[in-house]
């Protein structure tokens, strides 16, 4: 039986300083958790370094096998892991029942990339000098990778880190979100059962700047991936030196919808709400600003009543559970705090806007000036925003009008206006016909301005993990 008792006692063992794990739906401890010290990071430094070396014995069909062998062990206990998703991050169990799901797709997308990491054949006779040579391309992994993982996805974006790096051959740390550890560690012996290296994967818990700090500054780690805020993010990139950093920020994801969807209110409603108000809005692709035409606007805002009315708030537990409690309490004090400036500046509340329980209720707003802190920064809470605009111009100049740049959505039947959406939307990633809330675990996923750097993605992810060789070989020597 998976568990990650056994894990938290070996970390306790060299260090005996331990912090509160809360439960964010009720505010009540769940156990202590090991605040480890730099030593036992700088230890786990070591450890994966002999990790990475053992790892170099292996074959890509090797780490391939035991990708797809961890992904049968999450499916086998796949309950299990979302109950421990819900319980340390709040997450209902239907959103945590399906995080598990993705991962077990990550898993086996990570095991079919292992096996075709691919380079290129490069005629060098090309060039004016190159005579008699040919030349190869071979991606290889470079050592020890530091992941530094969020909240609120514990689960499938430490897969988004882990499984490229074993795929690419490499040995990884992860330092956790400190209110979300036990996902990662169940992970971590869903892994080492399926046959990885002890060492290949360290999970090292406690507080993240201090901990993190350790990663940065020492030269056998030569990649960092980050996944938080975009303050974060700045800041370790600025401290990385030389090392590969791929760093995956925040977003105020919005949506255009266009006059042509007058009859599919409804069902794009439906996905508006599910996107603005999923796991309480806290995913850094939820639906957050709105824009529509101002033909539609009357109908849709209808529907999104409707729709957002409809969900209940309760136990993480529950299978009818929709809406949990927040993360903490300074999340649901800032987000009160920005819905009161939004208000004193002319915003009108449509639906919502007050303290539910540990959390606020689903709100839906308009009349929001665009420099309100609820439009133009990430709420990563339930609320959602309506903008009228008389044409998709209007709509492109006003979503383009942000510090982010992740994902973005558009629903309309007319292709030129797609695809002028799809070329000139200052994102990484274009849905057409549908929510920005939406990502499959094998797409690129990487953002612009103050989203990102660098992707993610298994596939892509995995290169932004190797070094790529060139080798020639000179036939006419
Ligand atoms: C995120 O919130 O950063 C990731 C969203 C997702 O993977 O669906």
């Amino acid at each position: 039986m998976l568990d990650y008792k056994g894990y938290l006692e070996k970390l306790t063992k060299f260090n005996e300083n331990t912090y509160p794990l809360v439960n964010p739906h009720l505010r009540e401890e769940i156990m202590q958790i090991p605040e480890c010290s730099n030593e036992q990071m700088e230890q786990a430094i070591n450890d994966a370094h002999e990790g990475y070396k053992t790892l170099k014995g292996l074959t890509s069909y090797d780490r391939s096998e035991i990708l797809d062998r961890a992904s049968k062990i999450v499916s086998d206990n796949k309950q299990l892991f979302a109950e421990t998703i819900s319980k340390e991050s709040g997450k209902p169990i239907k959103f945590a029942l399906g995080e598990v799901g993705r991962t077990i797709e990550t898993l086996k997308f990570a095991a079919i990339e292992a096996r075709k990491l691919e380079g290129e054949s490069i005629p060098l006779d090309a060039a004016p000098n190159g005579d008699g040579r040919d030349a190869y391309t071979i991606y290889q992994p470079i050592g020890v990778v530091g992941a530094i993982t969020p909240f609120n996805f514990p689960l499938n974006l430490v897969v988004h880190k882990v499984g490229p790096a074993i795929a690419a051959g490499n040995s990884i740390i992860v330092k956790p979100a400190e209110k979300t550890p036990l996902s990662s560690i169940l992970l971590r012996e869903a892994l080492v059962e399926a046959g990885l290296p002890e060492n290949a994967y360290i999970v090292i818990t406690g507080d993240g700047p201090r901990l993190g700090k350790v990663l940065l500054e020492s030269s056998v780690v030569k990649k960092i991936t980050f996944t938080g805020s975009p303050q974060v993010g700045k800041l370790i990139k600025s401290q990385a030196g030389l090392k590969k950093v791929t760093l995956e920020l925040g977003n105020n994801s919005a949506l255009y919808i266009d006059e042509s969807q007058k009859d599919k209110l409804e069902a794009i409603a439906k996905q508006a709400v599910n996107g603005a108000f999923a796991y309480n809005g806290q995913v850094c692709i939820s639906t957050q600003r709105i824009y529509v035409h101002e033909n539609i606007k009357e109908d849709l805002i209808t529907h999104l009543k409707t729709q957002a009315e409809k969900l209940t708030y309760g136990d993480p537990l529950d299978e009818n559970t929709d809406l949990t409690g927040l993360i903490d309490e300074k999340s649901q004090h800032r987000i009160l705090e920005w819905l009161d400036e939004a208000e004193k500046a002319g915003a009108t509340i449509i639906s919502g806007g007050e303290k539910l329980e540990n959390s606020i209720q689903p709100t839906i707003l308009e009349n929001v000036p665009r420099d309100a802190k609820i439009s133009c920064e990430e709420v990563f809470g339930p609320v959602v925003l309506l903008n009228t605009v008389k044409d998709s111009d209007q709509a492109l100049e006003e979503m383009n009008d942000s510090q982010y740049g992740l994902n973005a959505g558009v629903f309309t039947s007319d292709l030129a206006q797609a695809l002028k959406f799809g070329h000139e939307l200052d994102v990484g990633q274009v849905l057409i016909n549908d929510v920005p809330t939406l990502r499959f675990d094998h797409m690129p996923y990487g953002g612009r301005k103050n989203s990102g750097y660098g992707h993610e993605g298994v596939k892509y992810a995995i290169h932004e993990m190797t070094n790529l060789k060139m080798i020639s070989l000179n036939y006419k020597f």
